[in-house]
């Protein structure tokens, strides 16, 4: 039989057909599948995992995505927007307990106030750890100069997801209008590696109206657009947004998690020195999700240190890890459970992509 999983896996085709297969691998296949990305990771990055330091400083959004909790017009979310000395706080805690890496992450502004607010957070963040804690932002789309001025003030890596890569899917995520266009987006994608970020997308998956193809269209996506980094996860609805209308079309949540994590997977074979991150909302369906991504390919982890007051409000999706959970990521907790998979904190460094550098020298 044509198209067999291991097959596909032996040879150097990877088109929509191949990869739409390997993301339907089932029984011994997946495991094959799994088996494959795992080997091709370890033999990448052997069993580290660099950890990002996550601060959702801020759930104030100005724009309307169809699928986010967070989004403007959801009024019933409590606003937040955490004090500079709070933000501080927290990338110190990172940088005493040798996270190597933060990422700063909030609902998309892009008012002067707002970004100028960015550019000295991040000069007083490269001040407090003397330059030594690598800085990774994920605040949208924004212009070419704003992108600039925080690369110059010590951000090096980028994270701007394409939430979708197929235009047409795009459209039904987001409303038509100038703050949501895709074009837009592909744009900044386009601005953030000219600058000289690492850069870094990511997916949703099983939105609703998605296809396998759609999915196995991303990842190539990714191979083509040559990316460094990528945080993908499963969708995982929630109450107060428009897409909640088409709950009853979604796959079980099962097999959300699972295509998730077979995403990884086939992504690893494709792309093999890049960085990939085991998303949070894996950890929100299972409380070993990230571990598991772990295991078959990811070799990210942002583990949330964001203080624990506001980390109830900022939710994207329902059923995020809660406060009390929190300490789900208190060191101890995150090293114990990476052990069960036989992986280990890459503590201190700032774990950039060999892809990047790769890409540089071209
Ligand atoms: N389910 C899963 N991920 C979501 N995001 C936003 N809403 C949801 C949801 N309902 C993701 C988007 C965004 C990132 C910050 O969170 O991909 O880029
Ligand atoms: Fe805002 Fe991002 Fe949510 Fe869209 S996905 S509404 S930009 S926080």
């Amino acid at each position: 039989m044509k198209n067999r999983v291991p097959d596909i896996l032996k040879g150097n085709k990877f088109g929509i057909e191949e990869i739409a297969t390997l993301l339907k691998a089932e029984g011994e296949d997946r495991t094959i599948l799994f088996g494959e990305s795992a080997r091709i990771k370890h033999e990448h990055s052997g069993n580290k995992v660099y950890y990002r330091g996550l601060i959702e400083f801020s759930n104030i959004c100005d724009k309307n995505c169809y699928y986010c909790g967070i989004r403007r017009d959801n009024k019933n979310v409590e606003r937040y927007n955490l004090t500079n000395k709070e933000i501080l706080d927290a990338a110190l805690y990172a940088f005493e307990n040798n996270y190597g890496s933060i990422v700063l992450q909030s609902g998309e502004l892009s008012n002067s106030r707002f970004t100028s607010r960015i550019t000295s957070l991040l000069t007083e963040i490269k001040k407090l750890s003397d330059g030594k804690l690598g800085i990774t932002i994920s605040l949208g789309e924004q212009t070419e100069d704003v992108y600039r001025e925080w690369f110059d003030a010590g951000a090096h890596r980028y994270l701007l997801r394409i939430e979708a890569s197929n235009p047409a899917l795009y459209a039904k995520l987001h409303p038509d209008d100038e703050l949501h266009n895709y074009h837009r987006r592909l744009e900044c994608l386009n601005l953030l590696q000219k600058i000289g970020y690492q850069t870094g997308t990511g997916v949703m998956i099983g939105l609703p109206f998605q296809t396998y193809e759609d999915l196995a269209g991303d990842l190539l996506f990714m191979k083509n657009f040559d990316i460094d980094m990528v945080g993908m996860g499963p969708y995982i609805e929630h109450a107060n947004t428009p897409l909640i209308e088409y709950k009853s079309e979604l796959l079980p949540i099962e097999a959300r998690f699972d295509l998730s994590l077979k995403m990884i997977a086939v992504l690893r074979v494709l792309m093999k020195d890049i960085n990939i991150a085991a998303s949070t909302a894996l950890q929100a369906i299972d409380p070993m999700g990230r571990e598991k991504a772990v295991k078959i390919g990811a070799n990210v982890i942002m583990p949330n240190i964001t203080p624990g007051i506001y980390r109830d409000s900022y939710n994207l999706y329902e059923n995020k890890p809660r406060t009390i959970d929190a300490d789900d990521d208190c060191k101890e907790c995150l090293e114990a459970r990476l052990k069960m998979v036989d992986a280990e904190p890459g503590y201190g460094e700032w774990g950039d992509a060999e892809h990047y550098f790769k890409r540089r020298q071209k």
